[in-house]
């Protein structure tokens, strides 16, 4: 059992802007400096959350309604709380989530029209409003983004990839003005250029959490 505090990290952003290669990044530095580091994403990371992430991902566009989709999402992250992260970080562990709230609060509360406030209260039944300790912000030109995302999927989108540059314009949008709101607790926020090489992009992620260290 660790004497030192367990960590929550989340990392954020639109499609493509590195956040799944960064996650890997970041927690292998971490365990460089001897931390225990559980890996994980949403919508998954706990057995019955990545059931539910089969249920949203699949499907054509108008598979799911806005709201049943903001219910959906904020079931999987219930699961992924109580099952993977709060455990975890009981331990001692730092837990490096690849999306978490943030994104919800952005695609469903700011794109698709839900508002943040039913977002929350959603996370607040789900996961008893759990926030992470450090939510680092990614961000890039969209267009970069897209490229990033185009050469990865040769072109072959998900249900939210194939959403079109309005949609993820709005989404771009919600995410910037998420550190303008009081109830998000904008101290936990930390905004990070995507743009450079992967190793440069991962040190001002260090950089972005060197005072949990
Ligand atoms: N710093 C970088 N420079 C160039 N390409 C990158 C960089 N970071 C990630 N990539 C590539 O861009 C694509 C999208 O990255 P990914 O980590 O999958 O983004 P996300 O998880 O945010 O959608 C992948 O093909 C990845 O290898
Ligand atoms: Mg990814």
């Amino acid at each position: 059992m660790s004497t030192r505090p367990g960590r929550f990290i989340s990392l954020e952003g639109g499609e493509g802007v590195g956040k799944s290669t960064q996650v890997r990044r970041l927690a292998e530095a971490l365990r460089a400096r001897g931390l225990d580091v559980e890996e994980t994403r949403e919508p998954g990371g706990s057995v019955g959350a990545e059931a539910i992430r089969n249920l949203l991902m699949q499907g054509g566009a108008g598979q799911w309604t806005t709201r049943t989709e903001a219910l959906l999402f904020a079931a999987a992250r219930a699961d992924h709380v109580a099952r993977r992260i709060r455990p975890a970080m009981a331990r001692g562990a730092w837990v490096i989530s690849d999306r978490f709230l943030d994104s919800s609060l952005a695609y469903q509360g700011g794109a698709d029209g839900l508002g943040q406030e039913a977002i929350r209260t959603l996370h607040a039944i789900g996961s008893e409003g759990l926030l992470p300790d450090r939510t680092l912000l990614l961000t890039m030109p969209l267009h970069e983004a897209s490229y990033r995302e185009w050469v990865r999927d040769a072109g072959e989108l998900d249900r939210f990839g194939a959403r079109g540059e309005a949609y993820h314009a709005r989404v771009g949008e919600a995410f910037a003005s998420l550190q303008a709101d009081p109830a998000n607790r904008p101290e936990r926020y930390r905004t990070v250029s995507a743009l450079g090489d992967v190793a440069t992009v991962t040190e001002r992620l260090m950089d972005a959490v060197a005072d949990l260290l």
